[in-house]
């Protein structure tokens, strides 16, 4: 089968991963098999890092040997199909009750998913769960979306990112575009940005970060 990357596998000109627990899907995600293997289709309209994959991100920072952490991770929709291409462990930090939840019992049949009820903004809540990280994925929708990054890169260590903004939940009235250039200009600072990947037609008004520590 042809690959995008190492475990992440192209279908139909569309992304797909192993399904690490054969049977189990998670949001009504289309499975189908190939050698025997079985693969869950990854949805580019219900996952940002999915839709920037298909809009031709170049590298992708997860490995089969990648300690993950994931903020933001809502019900497991993007966070589970990282967990099928990484053999460690992803931690799940999401701070919706409800959301939780229902990441629990997936959790609990993909067992290298650990779920974490925290905010993001506050690494300290969680530090005590893990003390490193490979790579960082963020999807919170806050205004202050590169500072919570910094304080996790540097309170995990890690050496790489892929961050989504959403131009909306930093300023719902400015130009996207306009904020987008502020938001990378400042991550420059901080940050070697590997590339920015606008996420149309799938998501308006988000772009997906690629970006690793300096
Ligand atoms: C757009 S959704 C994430 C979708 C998910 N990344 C996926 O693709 O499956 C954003 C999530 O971030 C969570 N969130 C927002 N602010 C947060 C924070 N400060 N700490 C932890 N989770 C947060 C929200 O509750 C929501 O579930």
């Amino acid at each position: 089968m042809r690959t995008y990357f190492p475990g992440v596998f192209e279908f139909h000109g569309r992304p797909a991963t192993k399904n690490s627990v054969p049977g189990l899907t998670v949001y009504g995600e289309r499975t189908f098999k190939q050698g025997g293997v079985e693969y869950r289709a990854w949805d580019p309209f219900r996952s940002k890092v999915a839709a920037g994959i298909v809009q031709g991100l170049r590298r992708f920072p997860v490995t089969q040997d990648s300690t993950v952490l994931y903020l933001g991770a809502s019900t497991g929709t993007t966070a589970s199909h990282i967990a099928d291409i990484t053999r460690r462990l992803v931690y799940c930090v999401e701070f919706s009750p409800r959301m939780l939840r229902e990441l629990v019992p997936v959790a609990e049949r993909k067992t290298n998913m650990v779920p974490i009820l925290a905010d993001a903004r506050q690494p300290q809540e969680y530090r005590h769960l893990l003390s490193k990280a490979d790579v960082i994925i963020q999807d919170v929708a806050q205004p202050n979306q590169t500072e919570i990054l910094t304080k996790n890169m540097e309170t995990f260590g890690a050496k790489a990112a892929l961050l989504s903004i959403k131009a909306r939940s930093i300023n719902s009235v400015r130009d996207p575009q306009k904020i987008f250039k502020e938001e990378v200009n400042t991550l420059r600072g901080k940050f070697n940005v590997l590339e920015v990947v606008d996420l149309r037609p799938f998501e308006e008004d988000h772009v997906l970060v690629n970006l690793t520590a300096k």
